[in-house]
């Protein structure tokens, strides 16, 4: 059986993966769930310094054949709050990475000091939630800013950090770069693509918010497209993000360049339970095209293979 474990951003994961912020990651408790179900790790909702209730109903809707359509709004419960539920799911030897937002450098240096405390094994930074004022992409959205937050929270922590970067942008690799320059371990990519669905009826925008983000089947292109080309500019591991539904799609972004995957819409649409088929699965393809282990395969699908196979 090909070998799924890999090593990203210092982090030695059983496989490639992992519960992506915001779903299903709220409590401690469905935390451990996923893990037990099978993840490779889990990262917890994205937290901010204060709690926040989020915005009003409708925020969320459902395209079945393609995905999901949010504004959240980053309901959460605060820092205070939350190591309490990352500690239920640490005891439940679940690999925990944290995920935090904040609207300034200087917030998202102090959140991440005290979500290092709690003992995740990395912290994500959300520098890329499309519809929430303030905070994401209005923070995230340039080389400059992300370089910026980047280095403030490496400057005071020792755990390793991935920036997760935005598809709402010109140069995603750009963006990557600046990450790495500020000295994030790894960066994830894609958050959800800026997207609005109508209500012919009502003539109004079907969420409360209006704006909100698209994830799932649909943007699994844009998310390999983001890899892709973060994979030929940085030296730092890549975790690929968006519409990972199948085992293929893992492969598909393994290929372009990740070294892990995060899985978040399917999760939603299947249960906890997609972690242990797609780890099967991934396994039995892997055997089927002739890799030992996962890590043979990164990036394989580059012209120029040199970055791929070390
Ligand atoms: C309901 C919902 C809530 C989300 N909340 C967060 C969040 O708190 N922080 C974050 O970084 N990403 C958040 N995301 C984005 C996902 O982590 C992921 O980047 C995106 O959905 C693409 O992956 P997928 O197609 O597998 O869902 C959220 C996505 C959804 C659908």
């Amino acid at each position: 059986m090909a070998e799924l474990t890999v090593d990203c951003a210092g982090v030695n994961l059983r496989n490639p993966f992992l519960l992506a912020s915001g779903i299903w990651g709220e409590s401690g408790e469905s935390l451990a769930g996923a893990w037990n179900a099978g993840a490779g790790g889990v990262i917890t909702k994205s937290i901010g310094s204060v709690p926040r209730p989020g915005y009003p109903n409708p925020t969320i809707e459902t395209y079945e054949r393609w995905g999901l359509l949010n504004a959240m709004g980053l309901p959460n419960p605060g820092i205070d709050e939350y190591p309490r539920e990352i500690e239920v799911a640490r005891r439940a030897g679940a690999t925990v990475i944290g995920s935090i937002f904040g609207g300034s450098a200087k917030e998202f240096a102090a959140l991440a000091e005290r979500m290092a405390a709690t003992g995740v094994v990395a912290i994500e930074l959300n520098l890329s939630c499309p519809h929430a004022e303030g905070y994401g992409t209005e923070i995230g959205g340039t080389p400059e800013e992300v370089e910026r937050v980047v280095r403030a929270v490496t400057e005071v922590v020792s755990t390793p950090v991935i920036a997760k970067i935005t598809p709402n942008t010109r140069d995603p690799a750009a963006l990557a770069l600046a990450a790495e320059r500020g000295g994030a371990a790894a960066v994830s990519a894609i958050n959800t693509l800026r997207a609005i669905a109508i209500d012919v009826r009502l003539r109004r925008p079907v969420l409360a918010h209006g704006l909100g983000g698209l994830s799932g089947p649909a943007i699994k292109p844009v998310g390999l497209a983001c890899v892709w080309q973060i994979f030929e500019k940085v030296s730092i591991p890549v975790v690929g993000v968006g519409g990972v539904a199948t085992p293929e799609d893992a492969l598909e972004y393994i290929m372009a360049g990740a070294r892990a995957v995060e899985v978040g819409t399917q999760v939603t649409f299947d249960g906890i339970g997609v972690f242990g088929r797609l780890r099967e699965g991934l396994s039995r393809l892997l055997d089927e095209l002739g890799f030992a282990r996962v890590e043979d395969a990164v990036g394989v699908a580059h012209p120029t293979t040199s970055r791929g196979l070390g």
